[in-house]
């Protein structure tokens, strides 16, 4: 298949698109690489030995998608691209507003222009909110507690009523739970801007030194060790849920929101502790207060991926941890190293 990635050159983009290159899919990458690298884009080529088309253009550009959808007739489109700290979605919602909400539907229109039915979307498991039941189904109600969340939510809104408009349209709502990891020959990994938000490439950053000491947010929420509890996903595995994903709405159409998770729940010690035995360094921790917007705890009822495109998780935590820590030692200072 021809298929167009936005936001191509990010972690999970990255990952995903070296995945489809490896089954011979014909791939076309748009990214703006306001946080991602064009180093990205080489170290893939380099992997997969395989050619693809990259541009370096934002989806709000829509004479340029219409220019890139025109010469690449692409066949579906993965839609990574998008502001994704939640932080800083609450001091600057217009702005996630307009790259997320915005940006989607000028890439929808030029999909209708081009005659492009099929899309995957990067929802994520923030549009439930505050849980109602443990696991979150798909069932689930939606309610996100930061603008951030609410542009994925209205995003798949979106999307929904856009499938309405042909009967072969077809929609793929991914909602991801806590992508960790990197491709396990270290070339590719998570290169977060400045400093992580995020645990795992925190924890990787003071196992190489760069930071002196992890905070824990939080240690007196009711979970078995007072810590925080995720869902960690490889993110190679999270990559396979996209190809088996795009493979389903290639025979299907109409809209599905499946998640993409491990189906349990890790706390934050689990994983520190996990990540210590996967590379031999030991991470200082201090604990600190709770994360103001941070909920307790979260996992996946992963069934429906099974059921609709067999899909499941295969790595397990150590692996995450010592691939994520290839990665970080391999690349000490990220894709910096080398650009
Ligand atoms: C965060 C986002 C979520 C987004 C997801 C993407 C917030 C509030 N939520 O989810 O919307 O979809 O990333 O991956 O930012 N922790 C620490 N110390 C740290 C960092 C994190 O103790 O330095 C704890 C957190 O309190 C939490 C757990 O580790 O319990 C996971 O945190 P994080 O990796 O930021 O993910 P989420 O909060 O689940």
């Amino acid at each position: 298949m021809r298929i167009l990635l936005t936001g191509g050159a990010g972690y999970i983009g990255s990952h995903t698109l070296l995945q489809l290159l490896q089954q011979q899919h014909e791939l076309c990458v748009i990214d703006n690489f306001s946080n991602a690298a064009p180093e990205a884009l080489s170290r893939v080529a380099r992997l997969s030995n395989r050619h693809f088309e990259h541009h370096d253009a934002t989806i709000l550009d829509s004479g340029r998608l219409d220019e890139i959808f025109d010469s690449f007739q692409p066949e579906a489109v993965i839609h990574f691209a998008g502001l994704k700290a939640v932080g800083e979605s609450d001091l600057k919602p217009l702005s996630y507003y307009e790259e997320n909400v915005f940006g989607t539907i000028q890439l929808l229109k030029a999909m209708d222009r081009a005659k492009c039915r099929r899309i995957v979307f990067s929802s994520s498991a923030t549009v439930y909110g505050t849980p109602h039941y443990l696991p979150y189904n798909e069932a689930h109600p939606l309610a996100p507690i930061n603008p951030y969340g609410r542009t994925k939510y209205f995003i798949e809104e979106i999307l929904k009523d856009w499938a309405k408009t042909d009967a072969e349209k077809a929609v793929m709502l991914l909602r991801y739970f806590n992508p960790v990891g990197a491709h396990p020959s270290g070339a590719i990994g998570e290169d977060p801007m400045g400093v992580p938000n995020n645990l795992m490439p925190f924890i990787a950053q003071v196992a190489i030194g760069r930071r002196p000491v992890l905070n824990v947010f939080g240690n007196d929420y009711d979970t078995p060790d007072g810590t925080g509890v995720r869902d960690y996903i490889h993110v190679d595995d999270l990559a396979r849920g996209h190809a088996a994903a795009l493979d389903y709405i290639t025979h299907h159409t109409g809209v599905e929101a499946v998640n993409l998770g491990a189906g349990k729940g890790v706390s934050v010690l689990e994983m520190v502790k996990a990540f210590e035995q996967a590379s031999g360094v030991s991470i200082p921790l201090h604990f600190a207060p709770r994360r103001p917007g941070d909920l307790p705890q979260f996992w996946a009822d992963a069934t429906k991926a099974k059921t609709l495109f067999n899909w499941e998780v295969e790595k397990s935590l150590v692996e995450m941890c010592a691939d994520v820590w290839r990665w970080q030692s391999q690349n000490p200072h990220g894709y910096g190293d080398e650009t």
